[in-house]
């Protein structure tokens, strides 16, 4: 039973496997906080809602509510009431203040978990999930918050979300409305967070928490390059496997908060949802409000166990698609090859090329359509180029297919070109302050997709094209941020609903695709990995890492990723050297390792690499194939990391029953006289014996991880190997 309510204690306990988070309803009503951490036997005392340390609580001193208020530990802060940590949720009536209270009315436990109308959102049978609804209220607003919990007791995670409903007669408009919120004692926490910028994403960060807030955030409409709608909080112990970790992560593809502040009383309030910077929400009566989901999970074994619990979740849980678990075509795509600089002539060659050596698809990516030679214009006019592809798109995608390979193609349906017919046509439908020019990015506009007609033009774009021949996959792309944030169809109380909006239109659009083409497989991009988030991931498996494809810079990046996403969601290809954005030699070899690691593809000019290199294609598709189910099931361990202290970088995955350990090292920088590249292996069977295939040496599993394994024969910069162990 995951969720028990204690009539007596008015406390709630939610349990998962390893965990425990207990809710308690103070005298006045107020929904407080108890407990998050390891697993309790018992529900805890009513003492964990600190009540006796707050002497002056309302109902016993009304004198000194404010204090109070700024002391006790909420599940759901309201702001305008004394509690002058970050609130979640601020609401303005109609005459203009902002104050709101909430105080328990009811609750209910049921077993599944409910959809979250519009929005992505993990999922669960009945024996996997169970789910707790605290119905809260404010008399004066006549407003009722529900607070969402879903127990995934598997995999450790909670999930949270509020439901805000306006059930009187008067207007509300809600200021901010996060989804998520923990108040505990500070137990000198480190906020861990992703942080980096084009083609440099997620790169991981630590820091100590200060007095104040710390946060990262996205206003920018998107997750973004720059910062990760997750943050962790550790103990200063904390390594990948001991120490204490509270994470919170969000199923979300628009601006956001995640923050953790850090009070005079050296307590620590961490809250989750969408950024309240140019946000405001009319809520008309009889309304409702739902937030995105907040996924929560506490580990004492490290952030590893971490890893692995997020992973198993969004497996499980959030990636729908029937690719999740299903073999991905080894692709290649056509960008680094020809940028806009292609024709069905060089296509065919290149999947000619292509299919010699084992590759399963091509991806058409930018450049196909309108008049679109560079970047700068055609963004809207999805109709083919038939200067570039002659024999028109279907006949292109038949012979294709008569070679024996796949057909994927590239779409950035949110934008609109200055310099397109869509544009000259509908100026209105790009976003936009009325009477300001709105600024570029890559010489275009951001759709005003909030507007049905303007989802339905665009949906149907990429229908139409997907209807006309047997295409398998698509790319959809989203090149530039928001600004200029004004819709031509909103009224002036609602200009603050258009980021919010926009990212319901995107989710519509993309449930459409999902609908329309069951078995389409998409994969979701960003000018690299701006939009690599897991609302993003509940419509396409895999989502384009970065536009860096080095093999060296995403040893960082697909560490940061791989922090919170399963490798299998990590769009990873094996680019030319030097490399485009960084223009460095590593071993083709090492590029193809480092790519095995995520969803294994190629975005080269086959035809023009040299012989050697091209012949190394085949057996990386191989290796490829042989390691798929391990990458796509396993359980990840990071081993070491050079961006961390080590000149060499390493990652293990194991079968979860052990019966065999796919290792990948990979030696940035070669070093004199190093004897130590010692690696302990995790996730084995301590009993048994490990073949190290290819040689007859044989390793107890106790050894490997507690002794370790010697790495001894790679010599040179950026050299790379797999080590496989098989159970004997
Ligand atoms: C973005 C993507 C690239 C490529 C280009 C095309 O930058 O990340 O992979 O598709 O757009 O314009």
């Amino acid at each position: 039973m995951g969720i028990q309510y204690d009539e007596q204690k008015r406390m709630f306990k939610l349990d998962t496997e390893n965990t425990t988070y207990i809710i308690g309803i103070s005298e006045e009503g107020y929904v407080g906080h108890a407990y998050y951490g390891k697993r309790l036997g018992q529900f805890g005392g009513r003492y964990l809602m600190r009540m006796e340390e707050a002497p002056y609580t309302p109902s016993v001193n009304r004198r000194e509510k404010n204090s109070f208020m700024d002391f006790f530990p909420m599940e759901y802060p309201t702001g305008g009431i004394g509690d002058y940590r970050e609130s979640c949720l601020n609401v303005r009536n109609s005459a203009g203040s902002v104050a709101s209270e909430l105080f328990y009315e009811s609750h209910v436990i049921e077993e599944g978990k409910p959809e979250l109308l519009g929005l992505p959102a993990s999922f669960g049978d009945a024996d996997e999930v169970q789910t707790l609804r605290v119905v809260c209220t404010d008399p004066i607003l006549d407003l009722r918050v529900t607070l969402l919990y879903s127990v995934f007791e598997k995999e450790d995670v909670i999930t949270r979300s509020a439901l805000v409903e306006n059930k009187g007669e008067e207007k509300l408009y809600l200021e901010k409305v996060y989804s998520a919120n923990l108040d505990m004692e500070n137990r000198e926490f480190e906020m861990v967070s992703l942080c980096g910028s084009w083609a440099r994403e997620r790169h991981i960060q630590r820091a100590g928490l200060h007095y104040g807030k710390q946060s990262v955030s996205s206003a920018k409409g998107e997750s973004s390059h720059q910062e990760h709608p997750f943050i962790a909080l550790v103990t200063p112990e904390t390594t990948q496997s001991t120490g204490e970790v509270y994470a919170m992560h969000f199923v979300y593809s628009g601006n956001f908060i995640a923050q953790a502040e850090r009070t005079h009383f050296d307590f620590v309030r961490m809250v989750m949802g969408i950024n309240a910077e140019e946000f405001c929400w009319r809520l008309l009566p009889g309304e409702c409000f739902q937030s995105p989901e907040a996924v929560m999970t506490y580990s004492d074994g490290g952030l590893g166990k971490m890893s692995r619990s997020l992973h198993d979740f969004y497996r499980e849980h959030l990636i729908r698609s029937p690719y999740k678990y299903k073999k991905r075509p080894v692709l290649i795509n056509n960008w680094e090859a020809t940028y806009f600089d292609f024709d069905t002539q060089k296509l065919l060659d290149i999947a000619r090329e292509a299919k010699k050596n084992g590759i399963e698809m091509l991806v058409m990516d930018d450049g196909w359509f309108g008049k679109r030679d560079w970047d700068d214009s055609s963004l809207g006019d999805w109709t083919v180029n038939e200067k570039k592809l002659t024999s028109g798109l279907p006949d292109l995608v038949n012979q294709v297919r008569e070679l024996g390979l796949e057909f994927g193609i590239w779409f950035e349906p949110e934008m609109i070109s200055r310099d397109s017919e869509l544009y000259r046509e509908h100026p209105d439908w790009a976003i936009q302050v009325a009477g300001r020019e709105p600024g570029q990015s890559r010489a275009q506009y951001v759709l005003d997709i909030s507007r049905k007609e303007v989802r339905d033009y665009a949906c149907e774009c990429v229908a139409k094209i997907l209807r006309s021949a047997p295409i398998s996959y698509v790319k959809w792309d989203m090149n530039r941020q928001l600004s200029d944030i004004g819709s031509a169809c909103l009224p002036a109380d609602a200009q603050g609903e258009l980021f919010h909006r926009y990212v319901l239109g995107l989710y519509e659009m993309q449930e459409r695709l999902v609908t329309e083409f069951p078995d389409l497989l998409l994969e979701n991009c960003s000018g690299g990995g701006a939009r690599f988030d897991p609302g993003m991931l509940y419509y396409s498996p895999q989502i384009w890492c970065s536009d860096d494809t080095d093999a060296i810079e995403r040893l960082r990046i697909q560490e940061g990723t791989a922090l919170i996403y399963p490798l299998s969601t990590m769009g990873a290809h094996v680019s030319d050297c030097p490399n485009h954005i960084v223009e460095r030699n590593t071993p083709f070899e090492t590029r193809g390792n480092v790519a095995l690691a995520g969803t294994f593809g190629y975005e080269l000019d086959i035809t023009k690499i040299s012989e050697e290199e091209r012949a190394q294609i085949a057996g990386q598709v191989e290796l490829y194939h042989k390691y798929y189910e391990l990458i796509q099931t396993g359980d990840y361990y990071r081993i070491a990391s050079w961006s961390d202290r080590y000149p060499w970088d390493c990652w293990e995955v194991a079968a979860k029953d052990a019966s065999h350990a796919l290792v990948t090292f990979v030696q940035v920088l070669a070093q004199p006289n190093m004897h130590n590249k010692n690696i302990r292996l995790c996730g084995l069977d301590a009993g048994a014996g490990y073949r190290l295939e290819g040689t007859e040496e044989v390793y107890t599993g106790e050894e490997l991880m507690a002794c370790g394994f010697l790495i001894r024969d790679l010599k040179g910069d950026f050299r790379s190997k797999l080590y496989h162990f098989i159970r004997e």
